[in-house]
């Protein structure tokens, strides 16, 4: 069975680590990831109420740990009590919510390329202090030569870490259908890539995508089968469950 990365320089991108196999955004999850020689990991970044830059993918804690309630009515001590892996399977017991800084430490070592996805509501104080504390954190603790990349299905936010720090790659995400007036955000924001969902993406939009000059991951591909058609129809990356099925994987 030829694999989807065989082609050399695409990006596999392990979708919150490798959380088929660990639980989501968790260091064992991106860990994981790393010993499969995942090149890259998708990773959800909200706040806590103190400020401090978390990787959890919901506002609320029920589904992925031990505990309830919101994300922002927490402070970094009570990271020390969230179980964040237990609900997964046993074997991960103890795992944390980590830290954007935690998580920086961990790509500064391994080489690890990551894509941050911003998760924001719609209050524009809010995502001012998300950016804010995103952008300290990387400004202060990234070093090394692995590649940023960050996301956002929020368009806005991501014009203002354009303004804020137009050195940093971007991504506008995008829902399914896919809208008509995807140039434009594009455009607005100033973004080198594009992020569709899988569901119902065509051969015909890929093509304008990278016809326009875009480099285009699509989320989430779970079949390998689906995943070579999308890189024969030129795009550039696929996020995936299963990235540690996609073997050989290529740092680039
Ligand atoms: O960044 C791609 C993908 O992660 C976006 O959706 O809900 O899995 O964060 P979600
Ligand atoms: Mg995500």
């Amino acid at each position: 069975h030829p694999s989807a990365s065989e082609k050399a320089g695409k990006m596999v991108i392990g979708h919150r680590g490798a959380s088929s196999i660990a639980p989501e955004n968790t260091l064992a999850a991106f860990q994981l990831a790393e010993y499969h020689n995942v090149p890259w990991i998708e990773a959800d970044a909200d706040m806590l109420g103190d400020g401090t830059v978390v990787i959890c993918h919901d506002a609320t804690l029920e589904r992925c740990s031990d505990h309830s309630g919101l994300l922002r009515d927490k402070i970094v001590t009570d990271l020390d009590h969230i179980d964040a892996g237990a609900w997964f399977a046993q074997d991960f017991v103890g795992e944390r919510i980590p830290t954007l800084v935690e998580l920086i430490l961990f790509t500064n070592e391994t080489g690890m390329n990551l894509n941050l996805e911003i998760k924001s509501g719609n209050d524009k104080a809010v995502t001012d202090r998300l950016i804010d504390g995103i952008i300290r954190d990387i400004n202060h603790h990234w070093q090394g030569g692995q590649q940023l990349l960050i996301s956002s299905r929020n368009h806005l936010l991501l014009a203002e870490v354009k303004r804020r720090a137009p050195e940093i790659s971007l991504g506008c995400l995008f829902k399914s259908p896919l809208p008509n007036d995807w140039l434009t955000s594009m455009q607005y924001v100033g973004a080198d890539f594009i992020h569709p969902h899988d569901k119902g993406l065509t051969e015909q939009q890929v093509k304008a995508m990278t016809d326009a000059g875009y480099s285009v991951n699509v989320w989430t591909v779970n079949s390998l089968a689906r995943a070579n058609q999308l890189y024969n129809w030129g795009v550039t990356g696929i996020f995936s469950d299963i990235s540690q099925q996609f073997q050989p994987c290529y740092r680039n």
